[in-house]
Parts: structure tokens; sequence; C-alpha cells
């Protein structure tokens, strides 16, 4: 199987992973983000925090996003640290986050021991334009390796900018990731080399990791959105493989 999906704690199940078993930390954690006050950081769900007032859809709460901010720091740093135990050595570190969370995000990644390298950035064209504001058209991807880049290992070239947008009508999860852009991300794994999420959320790294020839392993705690994942995984895969079957046998006469 090219994938495995865990369903349960992403720091419980990142300590039963072995050393060095994975390629490149490709994820997506709850920012956590928003809220001047405790009880406005504490008290509002994601779906609250992420979707416009008038937004109208029946997309599922997620968990994991009251923590204080230093709450949040620490916990992430701890996920870092059990996913570079898990990376081989010269494997990499995508942490996606948003303009609040980006100074902390740095930090617990050079606090895990990864070599934070650079911040690349998800441009979003359609965000909502605020007034007297500048927009927040912007996510941005904190990325590191585990000790030296090992360019032999896999030689591309990637960009620093990703613009797309997650059409509302196709949006399985509130903040999901367009797989375009994860496609693209995941080509810093080595070819045939695995990913591992731990917050695969509806399942969008695993879906771009699958199409690109690579392998993945997903963490979700929420059933509802772990449920939606593993369909995706699985029409992936069979599509996957149709494609291949079409490719060895040619087309049917
Ligand atoms: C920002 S979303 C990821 C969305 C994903 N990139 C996508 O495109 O669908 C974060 C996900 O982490 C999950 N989550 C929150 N806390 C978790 C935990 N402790 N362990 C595993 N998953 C968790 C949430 O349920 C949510 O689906």
């Amino acid at each position: 199987m090219p994938y495995t999906l865990h369903r349960g704690d992403a720091l419980t199940v990142l300590s039963e992973l072995p050393d060095a078993s994975v390629d490149a930390l490709i994820t997506d954690p709850p920012y956590n983000s928003g809220g001047r006050t405790s009880s406005e950081r504490t008290g509002r769900t994601a779906r609250a925090k992420y979707t416009a007032a008038s937004a109208e859809h029946n997309l599922a709460n997620f968990p994991g996003e009251n923590r204080d901010q230093h709450s949040y720091g620490f916990w992430l740093t701890l996920l870092l640290t059990e996913s570079y135990r898990a990376t081989v050595e010269s494997g990499t570190a995508l942490v996606f986050t948003d303009w609040r969370q980006l100074p902390t995000t740095t930090d617990a990644l050079q606090a895990a021991g990864w070599t934070w390298r650079g911040i690349a950035s998800w441009h979003k064209p359609v965000s909502r334009p605020q007034k007297g504001r500048l927009k927040q058209s912007c996510e941005y991807i904190v990325w590191g390796t585990k000790g030296p880049v090992d360019a032999n290992r896999n030689p591309v070239y990637l960009p620093g900018l990703y613009t797309a947008s997650q059409p509302r009508k196709d949006r399985v999860h509130i903040t999901q990731k367009p797989v375009e852009v994860m496609q693209e991300l995941v080509k810093i794994c080595p070819p045939a080399g695995t990913v591992l999420d731990p917050f695969a959320g509806s399942g969008s790294t695993g879906v771009a990791a699958l199409r690109e020839g690579r392998q993945f392993i997903g963490v979700e705690l929420s059933d509802h959105y772990a449920d939606i994942a593993e369909a995706r995984l699985l029409e992936t895969m069979q599509q996957t493989a149709r494609r291949e079957d079409f490719i060895l046998a040619g087309p049917e006469e």
C-alpha cells in the first residue's frame, strides 16, 4: 500500500514511528492564530475563526485550535522534534503557517533541530479585501532540512511562490490546501520516497504525494476528516493504478 492513514493524535503516532523512516515532513498544522485576548483565542472554534460570517457551507469544525500562544510554541516544537527524529538525514520539513504564527514557527523549527532554509509563500488571489488595511493574501511555508541539503539525491528546482485558490464549491475542509500547490511541494521528497503529514485534514498532501509517485503517511484526529481523507486517498490510488495500466497496456481497441 503506498499510503497509511493513522487515526489519532499526531504526537502519539509520531512517537511510534521508527527513526529515519520518512524523507519529508510536509504539514499544515492548526495555526492557533487570531484573537487578541485569551478568551477570544480559546473560546472560538476553528469554524468561527476561519470562515467568514457570511459564508454558507456545512463544513465540519476541527479540533486543536485553542492553545494559548506559549503552549502553541511548545507543542509545535515537540511535534517538529518527533518529526525530525523520524526523518532521514538531509530530509526536508515544509510547515504551513500564517503571518501571526510565522515567528513562532521559525523558532519551533530551529528549536527542534532543523536547519531553517527559508520561507516560501502561497498566494491566494481571491482573498478578501479589507477596508483601510493591506490584504492578507498569503500563507507561508517555513522550510528546513535535517543537516545539509543533498541536492544530488533530489536535483529539483522548485519555486518559492505558489499562486492558486481552493475553489469554495470544491472545498471539503475549512482550511483545505489546493492539490496543485501540494503537488509542487511534494517534489521536495525524492521520487518514491515517503512524505509524512501529521495533520492530514482532508488528505490534500497525501493525494498530491500519490499523484507524484511518492508514498504517504498521514495522521488525523477528527474521524470526520479522516473518513474524507481515506476516501480521497483511495480514489487517487485507483486513478493512479488505472493510469499505469493504460500506459503499460495502451488504449483498448
Ligand atoms: C489545518 S488542517 C489541515 C488541512 C489539510 N491541509 C487539508 O488540505 O485538508 C489541520 C488538521 O489537523 C487536525 N488535528 C488537530 N489536532 C490534531 C492532533 N493533535 N493530531 C492529529 N490531527 C490533528 C484537524 O482535525 C485538522 O483537520
